[in-house]
């Protein structure tokens, strides 16, 4: 074989390795819905549209930060011979959006990178908390593959969540959906590093979170964004810094396109 076809068949290896499937981003959706539901239904697993849809969750167990306000669930998904970490968004959405602020943490030092204070704080607020769940999943389910999911200020936190799972070797599917940007430029480039996850950062339409913390004050999103606008959805470019052609280019955003993803609500009845 010649050199060329050689790296004609490895270009389209890497191309295929990322596929967006709408009715697992669909399904994600849903599970990172159900996180806003109480711990009882959560954990009995009636929340209403999302488990009448997606009945095949098992061993679901809520974990939560009383004092800081922050909660996920981690269970099995038996369709999906996956574990799930669902990281659930601010529970005030509205007055969450008014007060997001604009500080920055160091990540590490290895990355010399940094990240959005207050998302990170959220997430460290869990860490100890998944990370006590987490190994039972793995040591019960090891052949089972790793979904992370959230929205909104959930987005953000199985982003560090996600990220984590990478560092220490993992191969992590992540879905995010409504996410706002949580790092730096070097945060893009440390995160972009670990090809190990899979990333598809869905974005309604004039959804405003997308949109904070700016960009003008150094905050990049991370890869892949999956844009739904005009009936119908772009995967976007993968760059440093956004493909301007996707939900960037939003002039007027809406607050009200935050709160449905391929068309589900975020309001679960349960
Ligand atoms: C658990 O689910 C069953 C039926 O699915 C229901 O009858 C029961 O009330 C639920 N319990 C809680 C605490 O939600
Ligand atoms: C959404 O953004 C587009 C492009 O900037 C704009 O034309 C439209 O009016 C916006 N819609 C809402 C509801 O803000």
């Amino acid at each position: 074989m010649t050199s060329s076809k050689i790296l004609l068949l490895i270009l389209v290896a890497t191309a295929s390795a990322f596929t967006y499937n709408e009715a697992i981003a669909k399904e994600n959706a849903a599970l990172s819905f159900a996180a806003y539901c109480p711990n009882a239904a959560i954990n009995n697993w009636s929340v209403g549209y999302v488990s009448n849809q997606y009945p095949d969750l098992t061993n679901i167990e809520v974990f939560e930060n009383l004092i800081q306000g922050t909660k996920g669930y981690i269970a099995y998904n038996k369709k999906e011979s996956a574990i799930v970490v669902v990281f659930r968004g601010s529970s005030n959405i509205q007055n969450w959006i008014e007060d997001v602020s604009f500080g920055k943490i160091a990540y590490n030092l290895a990355c010399k990178c940094r990240v959005h204070t207050g998302f990170y704080d959220a997430f460290l607020s869990l860490k100890p908390k998944i990370d006590n769940l987490f190994p039972g999943y793995v040591t019960k389910y090891p052949y089972a593959s790793i979904h992370v999911t959230g929205h909104s200020l959930g987005g953000a936190m199985g982003t560090f969540y996600a990220l984590q799972l990478a560092e220490s070797g993992k191969t992590v599917q992540l879905f995010t959906y409504g996410s706002p940007r949580v790092g730096d430029p070097d945060f893009y480039d440390w995160f972009t590093k670990y090809t190990k996850i899979t990333h598809f950062r869905v974005v309604n339409q004039n959804d405003t979170v997308p949109h904070i913390p700016l960009y003008a004050m150094g905050f990049y999103h991370q890869d892949r964004e999956i844009w739904y606008h005009d009936g119908t959805h772009t995967v976007c470019a993968v760059t440093r810094g956004e493909d301007k052609t996707c939900s960037y280019s939003v002039k007027s955003t809406s607050n009200a396109d935050h709160s449905t993803y391929i068309g589900l609500s975020s309001q679960v009845d349960c």
